[in-house]
């Protein structure tokens, strides 16, 4: 091709459907095609930019960088910006400039060369690329400024985000924490397999749902706090999880505050518990009197005896037989009524009703198996842990199987079925299930199940609930008597997983 020649119409067409404008120049610079996408971006016909200089179309800092690259063509021989893209200011004919992606090539076989140079507007990326850059520092300051902690964890358990609050905490740098195991690093050891079932199990539920708990971290300081989290999981453009976001508050002060407030509350609750004792004196006085009148009764009987001619030994032996047995259960008596009334101080630590099942497991099969009774466990995987008192929380679901294993013994061996189950209720409530086939609860105390001294028992004292039910109230928890389907008796525990 000549200066003058014309690019053949096929050549003509395939530039024209261009969507980049395409600018052929010699190597002074003068154009020499000047297809339509370019006349659409710079606003000039063909016809008034043919045969002038390519820097018509250049801003100023640009003409002379590229008057630059031409003269160095022109001494060196060498054309510096071939191949190399690069970003420019370009021009319109009404003098508007605009930012644009212009590469160049040389064309082969031409002495002296020509260049062509391709030309993409860049207006649009660069506002967008100019929008998401605001947007990612609006979002920045918003992580800085809250006060709230928030801490991202991939599904590796690494930190991946940690804004301001979460370092001031933690009491550590963001460069330092980037990329180490959150749960090794600052999950309290006792805390730790709770705290990654927990994050497992948040991995694979669905529906996506947030997710509230409290657990303690161990700072850079070596000082533990207590913080508030709620957890969500965050997933990329494909619904695959990407990473977990926790966003924590410190709740140390706050719920030292109320551990206050519940030891002052427990103390008030003794002083009225024991303002309830003068009430249950009657009570305790009218079941010790039973014994009480039988040990004399039995004393009495062996003097006679003693006395007799004809001593019987046998006889003898079983008035003390009774003797001792009835002293044994006014000892009962008065040491169930004791634990109730104890100060009772609850020892709380975050864990999983499961495990609070599983450690008296073997206890109560045994008792269980000794008594005819088959034990079914139906413990839910994915139960939240809280915050309860297990060697108390033990007591009452030993009490609770005992009445059960009790209560089934007045029907035939095959049906005596218990089942234990841990199951999740609504508002982050969790509860813990023991329901047997047995008779149910009798119907004249069942308006007085849960008050002293209420039982059908020969042996019992009637406090074994009473007794449960103030240990789950003191977890701020419901113990609850149903009947259960198709019979028997189902015994409720609920607390909740939500701080307590
Ligand atoms: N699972 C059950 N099925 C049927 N009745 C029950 C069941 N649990 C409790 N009861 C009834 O409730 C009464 C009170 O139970 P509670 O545990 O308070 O006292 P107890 O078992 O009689 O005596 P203690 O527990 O002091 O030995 C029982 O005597 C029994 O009549
Ligand atoms: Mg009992």
């Amino acid at each position: 091709m000549t200066h003058a020649e014309r690019p053949s119409s096929e050549l003509e067409a395939l530039l024209d459907a261009a969507v980049d404008a395409i600018v052929l120049i010699d190597h002074q610079g003068v154009v020499q095609v000047f297809n339509q996408a370019a006349e659409r971006m710079f606003g000039y016909g063909a016809a008034e930019v043919m045969g002038r200089n390519v820097t018509l179309l250049m801003t100023e800092s640009d003409r002379v960088q590229h008057d630059g690259y031409l003269e160095r063509y022109r001494r060196t021989g060498v054309a510096h910006v071939i191949g190399i893209g690069r970003e420019v200011q370009a021009r319109r004919k009404d003098g508007s400039t605009f930012p644009a992606f212009l590469s160049v090539g040389q064309i082969a076989g031409f002495d002296p060369p020509r260049f062509v140079g391709f030309i993409h507007d860049v207006t649009l990326r660069r506002q967008a690329l100019a929008a998401v850059e605001h947007e990612r520092e609006r979002a920045n300051r918003y992580l800085e400024a809250v006060q709230t902690m928030l801490v991202g964890i991939d599904t590796d358990q690494r930190v991946s985000m940690i804004n301001r609050k979460g370092c001031e905490v933690l009491g550590c740098d963001e460069p330092m924490l980037s990329g180490s195991n959150w749960f090794e690093r600052f999950i309290p050891a006792e805390q730790r397999a709770a705290a990654v079932f927990a994050f497992e199990a948040l991995l694979d539920r669905q529906p996506r749902q947030a997710h509230y708990f409290e657990c303690p971290v161990t700072t850079c300081r070596g000082e533990r706090r207590l913080i508030a989290w709620r957890a969500m999981v965050v997933e990329d453009a494909h619904g695959a999880v990407s990473e977990v976001l926790w966003s924590g508050d410190d709740v140390t002060e706050a719920r030292r505050a109320e551990n206050e407030l519940r030891d002052t509350r427990q103390r008030i609750m003794q002083v009225s518990r024991l303002a309830t004792i003068g009430e249950m004196a009657s009570g305790i006085s009218h079941e010790l009197n039973q014994p009480l009148a039988a040990i004399a009764n039995f004393a009495q009987a062996g003097t006679r005896l003693l006395s007799a001619a004809s001593v019987e030994s046998e006889d003898i032996q079983e008035a003390l037989r009774e003797i001792t047995a009835q002293a044994l259960r006014a000892g009962d008596i008065l040491r169930r009524f004791r634990s109730l009334m104890r100060h009772r101080q609850l020892t709380l630590e975050f864990a999983s009703l499961n495990d609070v099942v599983s450690e008296i497991g073997s206890l109560t099969q045994a008792d269980a198996r000794a008594s005819g009774v088959h034990i079914s466990l139906d413990l839910d995987p994915a139960l939240p842990p809280v915050s309860v008192d297990r060697v108390q929380m033990q007591h009452v679901l030993l009490n609770l199987v005992r009445n059960s294993i009790d209560a089934m013994q007045t029907i035939s061996v095959g049906a005596r079925d218990l089942r234990i189950s841990t199951v999740r209720g609504r508002d982050g409530e969790v509860q813990l299930v023991v329901a047997d086939s047995g008779p149910g609860v009798p119907e004249e105390i069942r308006e007085r199940l849960f008050m002293p001294f209420a039982t059908t028992k020969e042996e019992g004292t009637g406090l074994g609930l009473v007794i449960s039910r103030s240990i789950v109230e003191a977890h701020h928890g419901r113990l609850e008597y149903q009947a259960n389907r198709p019979r028997g008796a189902r015994f409720i525990v609920t607390l909740s997983s939500e701080g307590s």
